[in-house]
């Protein structure tokens, strides 16, 4: 059988991802499942800033790296996942006051990252989950003390530290058309027409079995693109209520195989990355009570018939 990353490359794009850390790919069930079915990886919290700069100055790249070799000697791209973010930010960072030391911290924490990984990493999450759900921007300590200055402003210092980086903008619940997915497009059309290095949308797609929207994934993806960007489905991931049933797995299949074929179908969406390899090690339980089996592995690494759904719609 042919993988995921084969089969999507066939049909003309650049890869089929997985978000992965050195906790995951120290399970060998899990490092032969990445190796064998995926082009890229997604650094699944080892490259957040909690992580790599959690007080200043002081950076650790100890599990970024380890996830950078595996790339490297497995011959993977990477999908750099995040720069600005406001969460998983540390304490030091979110209590900042003043415009000129925020605008020394951002430029020396994106410069850092971005220079560490020059010409390893393929895309950049560049600001991550800016938008509230009515569109406007979100409430964090960069909006509150550089205001919307802080987003150009970081695409252009990850711009300068790695010129061949392409640097995205990434956020979730665009699967449905409204305010967010509006001011997504408006946003980014914005920087688009100040010259903005921004070269991509990503919607992250965390979604629920049997969601209406779904179907409509297609055009949410061609309301992205308009803008003139590429687009990426980068965390994709489609949970249920537990217990599982046959019923909602065959019903995830469907959901699984619509999502991917919508990308399939936009032209200018150049991959799709799953948010882990297991439901064994999913974000979902933690984060979403009673929910889980949201992967294309059940937790004893057996292919799911979400993942047949993935293979037939590519
Ligand atoms: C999640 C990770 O999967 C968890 O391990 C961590 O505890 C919290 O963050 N949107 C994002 C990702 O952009 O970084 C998040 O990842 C999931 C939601």
């Amino acid at each position: 059988a042919c993988s995921l990353d084969a089969h999507i490359k066939k049909a003309g794009k650049e890869y089929f991802g997985v978000a992965t850390d050195p906790n995951t790919l120290n399970i060998p069930e899990i490092a032969s499942i990445v190796d064998q079915e995926f082009g890229s990886v997604t650094p699944e919290n080892s490259m957040k800033w909690d992580s790599t700069e959690p007080s200043q100055n002081n950076f650790n790249f100890a599990k970024s790296d380890i996830l950078v070799s595996f790339a490297q000697s497995h011959n993977k791209t990477i999908r750099g996942h995040t720069l600005i973010w406001h969460s998983q930010l540390p304490n030091w960072v979110t209590t900042i006051t003043s415009p000129t030391v925020l605008r020394a911290v951002l430029t020396t924490h994106i410069t850092t990252l971005v220079t560490r990984y020059k010409g390893l990493i393929h895309h950049w999450d560049v600001v991550n989950e800016v938008f509230n759900e009515d569109g406007s921007l979100r409430d964090s300590v960069f909006l509150r003390v550089l205001g919307e200055e802080y987003i150009p402003l970081s695409f252009r210092i990850a711009h300068a530290a790695d010129p061949d980086a392409r640097l995205y903008i990434n956020d979730y619940n665009l699967d449905f058309s409204g305010p967010k997915l509006e001011g997504m497009v408006a946003l980014v059309n914005r920087l688009v027409q100040q010259g903005v290095p921004v070269h991509g949308i990503g919607t992250q797609a965390h979604l629920v079995v049997g969601n209406g929207a779904i179907p409509y994934f297609r055009g949410t993806l061609e309301r992205l693109v308009s803008t003139g960007l590429e687009v990426a489905v980068t965390e994709l991931d489609v949970r249920m209520a537990v217990p599982v049933t046959e019923e909602r797995l065959r019903r995830q299949r469907e959901d699984y195989a619509l999502v991917v074929k919508a990308c399939r179908e936009v032209q200018r969406c150049v991959g799709v990355t799953v948010w882990g390899v297991s439901d064994k090690h999913s974000w979902v339980p933690n984060t979403f009570p009673g929910q889980g089996a949201a992967l294309l592995w059940d937790e004893e690494y057996k292919k799911k018939l979400a993942y047949e759904g993935v293979e037939s719609a590519l």
